[in-house]
């Protein structure tokens, strides 16, 4: 069994607290999220949402579950690659997070949950996407499998994922960018301290995260096939299978 990353002790005294901990990290930060994710990331994310999930197969009339959907980017790309054809589900357990996802993406259903126990039926979805909260799960093969329950026999999951980069170099640059420069330039932007907490504990989980290979090992043991990992500029990492 694999935890994403060990106990981060400043945050919550024991695993069992994380849930708790992360609802309340996600329900300050939801009202400036979609803002973050603008000017943090130069506004390239919806582009690069939508081109990883066609890269994945995803096609017009699947049924999607989008994971971890938070405010909705992931979802609402889902929406445009699929152009009005198909379903999207998005589950999220922080009810600040939907509530921003129910306003700002009219065309999606959103249900809360969590990874470990999706809201949905078995063999329901052709399609699982979860963006950035890898993270944040309890435990990488639990995770794995109950994708594997929601989903029909040749779907297709695609998890981002910013992983620790693998040179020194590389390593310097996502340091001072998402520890240094990230929260600092959120507390300026949105005025809010819950706001740059939420963005100092994305850097903590992204540097204490397990290797990629551990991740692909997981997804692996509980039986997905054609398990890949692409990566950009050596940090934005696109893992997709299919389910057998
Ligand atoms: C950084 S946001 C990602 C939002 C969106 N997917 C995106 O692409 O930007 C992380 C989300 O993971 C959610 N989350 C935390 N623990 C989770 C769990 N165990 N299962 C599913 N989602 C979880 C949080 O509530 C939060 O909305």
């Amino acid at each position: 069994m694999t935890a994403p990353h060990p106990t981060i002790a400043s945050r919550y005294q024991v695993d069992g607290d994380k849930p708790a901990y992360l609802r309340l990290l996600f329900d300050r930060g939801a009202p400036h999220y979609d803002r973050i994710n603008g000017f943090g990331f130069l506004w390239t994310g919806g582009l690069y949402r939508r081109r990883m999930l066609k890269r994945a197969g995803l096609r017009p009339g699947m049924d999607v579950i989008d994971l971890a959907c938070g405010t909705g980017p992931v979802s609402r790309a889902i929406l445009e690659v699929m152009q009005g054809k198909g379903r999207v589900v998005g589950v999220d357990p922080s009810a600040g997070m939907l509530a921003v996802a129910r306003e700002s993406v009219p065309g999606a259903e959103f249900r809360e949950g969590h990874a470990e126990a999706i809201p949905s039926p078995d063999a329901s979805a052709d399609f699982l996407s979860m963006g950035f909260a890898l993270r944040h799960v309890a435990e990488l093969e639990s995770a794995f499998r109950e994708f594997r329950r929601v989903l029909r026999p040749g779907a297709r999951v695609l998890v981002l994922e910013v992983s620790r980069p693998r040179t020194r170099f590389g390593r310097f640059f996502a340091r001072l960018y998402f520890r240094d420069i990230l929260p600092r330039l959120t507390k300026l932007f949105t005025g809010s301290n819950d706001a740059r907490e939420m963005m100092s504990y994305y850097w903590e989980t992204i540097d204490a995260c397990v290797p990629p290979d551990a991740i692909l090992a997981a997804m692996r043991a509980v039986g997905f096939t054609d398990v890949v990992r692409k990566t950009e500029l050596g940090i934005f990492s696109a893992f997709t299978a299919t389910a057998p």
